[in-house]
């Protein structure tokens, strides 16, 4: 079963509208005729702008976050139909940030991944240990926890449509990434999970990234690993060159 490598950039909350036209501008002609899937996900202010700049291009473009209501009184919020509207075609979920600063949790986290099958947006569900979970030996629990309860109400003909992203928190913006071993052997956990949940069939489909400092330099080794399917990069997805190396290991 062949899984295509996505190189997916999560920007977080960088780029103004200006700089995010420019920076898309290059990207594109920078990673034309690349094999694997790319994809970047930006702040909800430069959804249009990058839609409209990787029109006809190999460049997918994803959200951060969005609500799981379908509309109402949610201040601040966007929901999944205003991000359908727009052509928005991914979506990040659970990020550790949002998990961390925002109060996500695992039951809101399955209500968005719920929300975006349902409106037919590829979810991006991201799950992963902190340090200190990982130093009590718990990594394995508790990332299967985080994808049982992520995953909850899922079907089994939708499950393949997520992609999950291993993203242990300790390696994120810090330069310290795990080592490919490690990183695999995580996500080897996660399929486990899925098939023991939905079946090998959708377990060898299911397309898993790991992320955490990825950057030009360990792409390729971590990318050729048995079970990381490829990336989601966050500081290294900023730089045009180094994206571009990213997008091709
Ligand atoms: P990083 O972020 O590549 O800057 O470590 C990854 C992420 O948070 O998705």
């Amino acid at each position: 079963m062949s899984r295509r490598v996505l190189a997916a950039g999560n920007w977080k909350m960088n780029k103004t509208h200006s700089q995010a036209a420019e920076f898309i501008k290059e990207l594109a002609l920078s990673v034309k005729g690349a094999k694997n899937e790319i994809l970047i996900c930006v702040p909800f202010t430069n959804l249009e702008t990058a839609l409209r700049e990787t029109e006809g291009t190999n460049i997918s473009v994803g959200a951060e976050n969005m609500d799981y209501h379908d509309s109402g009184a949610y201040t601040g919020e966007i929901s999944a139909d205003m991000l359908v509207d727009l052509g928005v075609k991914y979506i990040i979920i659970g990020h550790s940030e949002r998990r961390e600063y925002y109060a996500e949790s695992d039951k809101t986290v399955n209500l968005k991944v719920l929300k975006a099958l349902e409106k037919d947006i590829v979810p991006v569900l991201c799950c992963g240990e902190s340090l200190e979970q990982r130093e009590d030996g718990i990594t394995a629990e508790w990332v299967r926890m985080q994808i049982k309860i992520a995953l909850k109400g899922v079907s089994k003909e939708d499950v393949t449509k997520v992609v999950i992203a291993y993203e242990p928190i300790w390696a994120i913006g810090t330069g310290k990434t795990a080592t490919n071993e490690q990183a695999n052997e995580v996500c080897a956990v996660i399929r486990d999970c899925i098939k023991e949940l939905y079946g090998e069939d959708a377990a060898e489909a299911t397309r898993i990234l790991y992320g955490g400092s990825v950057n030009a330099g360990n792409a390729k080794e971590l990318f050729s690993m048995s079970d990381i399917d490829g990336g989601l990069v966050g500081g290294a997805s900023l730089k045009v060159a180094e994206f571009t190396t990213i997008v091709n290991a």
